[in-house]
């Protein structure tokens, strides 16, 4: 466009200069459209792309060779179609602008993501002052999942302090709707006496509402551990390889404002089939493709985010995608999700235990709790 506007601007003086003005024309929208192609052509090429598709890539020759928990369908969904789409790329960009002003106008505080509607019934709210953490790792889990939560607890959420700095682990659950409603709270009431690591919100701990829970956690930080420098919200069936990520936050470069990275999805398209477990009404959300969002299984951010997320959220329509919803408040925040320095290090599946790749990783999906402890041990001990 500026080389265009330069053109356009010789263009005008060769005029004043009595040149045959018609072959000018010509030769010059000729010479514009030649810019403006191959400008057009290097942002489709431009290296984040060409590092997500060879990700992408990964997870779809893993989709043959691994047994996918249902909750991990939507990764390798999203993967695959984001190679479907990749041709309508810019007319998607243009649709999500005129839809988003016209979703978004401004909605009523009370909608039911809306985190500052709930209140504690498990908190530590004076944690962050005792400890003073640079990393807080927040983990939704449903309440049953002890067993996740002592893996957990016995392996990267016992690193409490990484490279000189104070790491936290806390495990956030809702509400148990189910007929043992009663005994799972005691039990959790017992957990949160003998640890000190719950917090539990009084929503109800379901799969459609996991944006609440996340909101829930970005509530937790602002009001609660605003002093910390970085967290982050993790999946309770992730290894995460905590001396890795302190790397990547303690890097010079690493911004400490407005800033989350993680799995970087761009332009994925909103499931509109009802048989999904993601489906997404168009009243819920009209645009159809979501906004550039890091993957839920793992992401990292900049401690002022938080309250900013809470405060846009307001005037944002809530929808069941919790990781695109955090998508949708950023957009809104003008905050572009940062592409990771080294992007392999965001895995979503490892097709086997190769002890060098979780040496290297920052986060990569697990099958299981004990899978955690036994990956855990081997890379620690021979680390
Ligand atoms: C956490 O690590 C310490 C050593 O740093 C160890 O003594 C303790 O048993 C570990 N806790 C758990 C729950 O494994
Ligand atoms: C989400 O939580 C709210 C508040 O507890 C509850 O009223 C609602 O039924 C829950 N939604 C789903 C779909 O479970």
């Amino acid at each position: 466009i500026f080389f265009g506007l330069f053109l356009d601007a010789v263009g005008i003086h060769l005029h004043r200069c009595h040149v045959k003005g018609f072959t000018l024309l010509l030769t010059l929208t000729f010479l514009v459209f030649a810019i403006l192609y191959i400008s057009d052509y290097s942002l489709k090429h431009a290296m984040p792309h060409n590092i997500l598709y060879k990700v992408v890539n990964q997870i779809s020759s893993y989709y043959v060779v691994v047994e996918i928990p249902s909750a991990r369908d939507k990764t390798l969904y999203s993967a695959t179609s984001i190679k479907a789409n990749q041709h309508v790329q810019h007319g998607a960009v243009q649709t999500s602008v005129t839809a988003e002003s016209t979703v978004t106008k401004r909605i009523s505080v009370d909608h039911v993501a809306y985190p500052r509607n709930y209140h504690f019934i498990l908190d530590e709210p004076d944690t962050c002052h005792q400890q003073n953490p640079f990393l807080v790792l927040m983990v939704p889990v449903a309440p049953h999942q002890l067993e996740a939560r002592n893996a957990i607890r016995s392996t990267w959420g016992n690193e409490s302090t990484v490279q000189g700095k104070t790491v936290m682990t806390l495990f956030v659950v809702g509400l148990s709707g189910g007929a043992d409603a009663d005994n799972v709270q005691q039990q959790l009431q017992e957990e949160s006496r003998q640890h000190r690591d719950l917090l539990q919100s009084n929503f109800v701990d379901t799969y459609a509402n996991l944006t609440t829970k996340t909101m829930v956690i970005m509530d937790w930080l602002s009001t609660r551990c605003a002093q910390a420098t970085f967290g982050m919200k993790v999946d309770s069936d992730m290894f995460l390889n905590v001396e890795n990520l302190m790397t990547l936050l303690l890097a010079p470069n690493t911004p400490q404002q407005n800033y989350i990275t993680g799995m970087v999805m761009w332009n994925q398209p909103v499931i509109r089939n009802q048989n999904s477990k993601w489906y997404v009404a168009e009243e819920m959300y009209p645009d159809p493709n979501y906004p550039v969002y890091l993957l839920g299984m793992g992401y990292v951010f900049s401690n002022d985010l938080p309250n900013k997320l809470v405060e846009v959220s307001k005037d944002i329509k809530p929808f069941n995608i919790e990781d695109a919803y955090v998508g949708a408040c950023l957009k809104r925040l003008g905050v572009q999700p940062s592409n990771p320095p080294d992007p392999s290090q965001f895995r979503s599946y490892l097709e086997e235990y190769k002890r060098d790749e979780f040496l290297r990783v920052i986060t990569t999906i697990l099958n299981s709790p004990q899978q955690l402890i036994e990956f855990w041990h081997d890379v620690k001990t021979l680390s």
